[in-house]
C-alpha cells in the first residue's frame, strides 16, 4: 500500500487542470447499458472507482475498453448476466445503479446490497421504494436485492429526501419504461444534469434538467452516442481551498464555475479573492481570512463532499467556525486526525466547532474516506514539518494524480510505499 508524504509550508502558485467528474462518469457508464452499440465517453478520470464500475459492467456482459487514457468505449449489446455479486458491489455504492439497466433490458436483477460505508449507513430504501412504483417486484434476501418486472411502467414518485443515487437510479430505469414517470423532490446536482444530458442525447425524453421535478417519457430504444463528461466540481473545490490554506494563487482550468457557487460564496465570505471565466477560477488566498459557518445541504447548497476540506481551512483561519453536516450522519472522521495535527475541533452530534489555531504540525495520519483524505492533504500542505497520510487507497478512488497536480503547484509532496503494517 502507498502513503502520501508532505513537507508542509509551501505557498501554492500556478495552474492546474481539473479531471473529469467521477460522480458524473459513474452513472453515465451505467446508463450506457440501456443501449446496444458502441458509446464513446470522453474526459473519464483515471480512478479506482471507475475501474470498479467497469469491472461490474464487464461481469454483466458489456464490453468496455479505454481507447486512450481518458476515452472509454462501451458496448452494452451483450448484457446477459443479471447478478452483480457482493465482492464487486461492496467497495462502491454507485455499483448498485446497475439494477436499473438490468431491469430495463433483462427484466430481472440480483444485485448485492452495497456494503456499509465509513460515512454512515447509506441505505438504498429510496431506490427500492421508487423501483417498486415503476412496477418491480423486490425482495431482499441474504444481502441481495432480488428484483423482477414484467415491464417497467411510468409512475409518479416522491423521494422522501433528494438522494443523488436514487434520483439517478430512477431516471435510468424510467427511460425505457412504458408511459410517463415524474420524480418529485429529485436531487438536482450537476452530475444528475450531466446524466440527463447524456441520456437525452441517446434519445431519452427527459424534462427538468437542474430542477427538482423531473418528467421522463418512456421511449422504446436508446442509441449509442459520443459524450464528454463534465469536470469534477469536488476536485475544483479542493484546489480552491488549497489556494486559501496555503495563502497561494491558483488558476484552476477546465472547471465549470457555475457548479461551485455555494463554495465560491463561502470562500469570498472567508476573505479570499476569486475571479472566474467561462471555464476557470483564479483563486487567491493571500489576504486576511476569517472563520465562517458551514451547513451542508443537497445542491445547490454547500456540498457535503467539500465539508472536510473546508474544515481543514477553518482549522488555521482565525475565529470560530460552526460546521453542520446535515446530509450524512457520520461524516466527521477527519476531525480526530486533524486534531492530531494540532487543530482544535469539538464534535457534538451533527455539529463540529472549529477554533482556528495559528498553525498545524505535521503528523502521521490515517485517511478514513475519500474526501477526508482531501482534507488531510490540505492540512499537510499548510502544517509545519512532515505529514504522512496512510490508507491512500481512499484518495485513489476519487482524486486523479493528486500528488502530481499539487507538486506542479510547488508543494513538496510525494507518494511512497508504506511498509509499516500498522
Ligand atoms: C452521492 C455521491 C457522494 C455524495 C452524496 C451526497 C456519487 C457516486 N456519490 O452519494 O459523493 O456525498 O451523493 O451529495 O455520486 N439515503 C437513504 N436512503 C436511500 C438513499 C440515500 O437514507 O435510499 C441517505 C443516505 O444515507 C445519506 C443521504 O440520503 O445520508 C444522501 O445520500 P445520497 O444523496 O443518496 O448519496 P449517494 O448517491 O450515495
Amino acid at each position: 500500500m502507498d502513503k502520501i508524504v508532505i513537507n508542509g509550508g509551501k505557498k501554492l502558485e500556478g495552474e492546474v487542470s481539473i479531471s473529469g467528474s467521477k460522480n458524473a462518469a459513474l452513472p453515465i457508464i451505467v446508463g450506457v447499458l440501456l443501449s446496444s452499440g458502441k458509446t464513446r465517453l470522453e474526459n473519464i478520470p483515471h480512478l479506482k472507482d471507475i475501474d470498479t464500475i467497469l469491472e461490474v459492467i464487464r461481469y454483466l456482459g458489456a464490453k468496455a475498453d479505454f481507447i486512450d487514457r481518458h476515452t472509454l468505449e462501451i458496448d452494452g449489446k451483450n448484457l446477459d448476466k443479471e447478478i452483480a455479486p457482493y465482492n464487486l458491489v461492496k467497495t462502491m455504492r454507485a455499483s448498485f445503479l446497475v439494477i436499473a439497466p438490468l431491469l430495463a433490458r433483462l427484466g430481472k436483477a440480483k444485485v448485492s446490497l452495497p456494503g456499509g460505508c465509513a460515512i454512515g449507513a447509506r441505505p438504498v430504501n429510496f431506490h427500492i421504494k421508487g423501483l417498486k412504483q415503476l412496477g418491480v417486484d423486490i425482495e431482499v434476501e441474504e444481502g441481495y436485492v432480488i428484483a423482477k418486472t414484467k415491464g417497467l411502467r411510468g409512475a409518479k414518485i416522491y423521494l422522501d429526501f433528494p438522494s443523488v443515487g436514487a434520483t439517478e437510479n430512477l431516471i435510468i430505469a424510467a427511460c425505457l419504461a412504458k408511459g410517463e414517470t415524474i420524480i418529485e423532490n429529485a436531487a438536482c446536482e450537476p452530475e444528475i444534469e450531466d446524466l440527463i444530458n447524456f441520456l437525452s442525447l441517446m434519445g431519452a425524453k427527459i424534462e427538468g434538467v437542474g430542477k427538482n421535478v423531473i418528467h421522463i417519457q418512456g421511449v422504446n430504444k436508446l442509441n449509442p452516442v459520443n459524450y464528454k463528461i463534465i469536470p469534477d466540481r469536488i476536485e475544483t473545490g479542493t484546489f480552491m481551498i488549497a489556494a486559501g490554506i496555503t495563502k497561494g494563487r491558483i488558476k484552476i482550468n477546465n472547471a465549470v464555475p457555475g457548479h461551485n457557487e455555494a463554495l465560491e460564496k463561502k470562500l469570498l465570505e472567508v476573505g479570499m479573492d476569486i475571479s472566474k471565466g467561462k471555464d476557470y477560477f483564479l483563486v487567491k488566498g493571500d489576504g486576511i481570512l476569517k472563520a465562517v459557518d458551514i451547513k451542508t445541504m443537497p445542491y445547490p447548497g454547500f456540498p457535503t463532499d467539500i465539508q472536510a476540506q473546508m474544515m481543514a481551512l477553518m482549522t488555521v483561519t482565525p475565529g470560530k467556525s460552526v460546521v453542520n453536516e446535515t446530509v450524512f450522519e457520520n461524516r466527521f472522521m477527519h476531525v480526530s486526525e486533524l486534531n492530531r495535527m494540532g487543530a482544535k475541533i469539538e464534535v457534538n452530534g451533527h455539529q463540529a466547532i472549529v477554533e482556528g489555531v495559528p498553525y498545524l504540525s505535521g503528523a502521521p495520519v490515517l485517511a478514513s474516506d475519500l474526501r477526508a483524505s482531501g482534507a488531510l492533504i490540505l492540512a499537510g500542505l499548510v502544517a509545519k514539518g512532515r505529514t504522512e497520510i496512510k490508507r491512500v487507497y481512499h484518495l485513489d478512488r476519487g482524486y486523479e494524480n493528486i500528488e502530481k497536480k499539487f507538486s506542479l503547484l510547488g508543494a513538496e509532496i510525494r507518494r511512497e510505499k508504506d511498509i509499516d503494517l500498522f
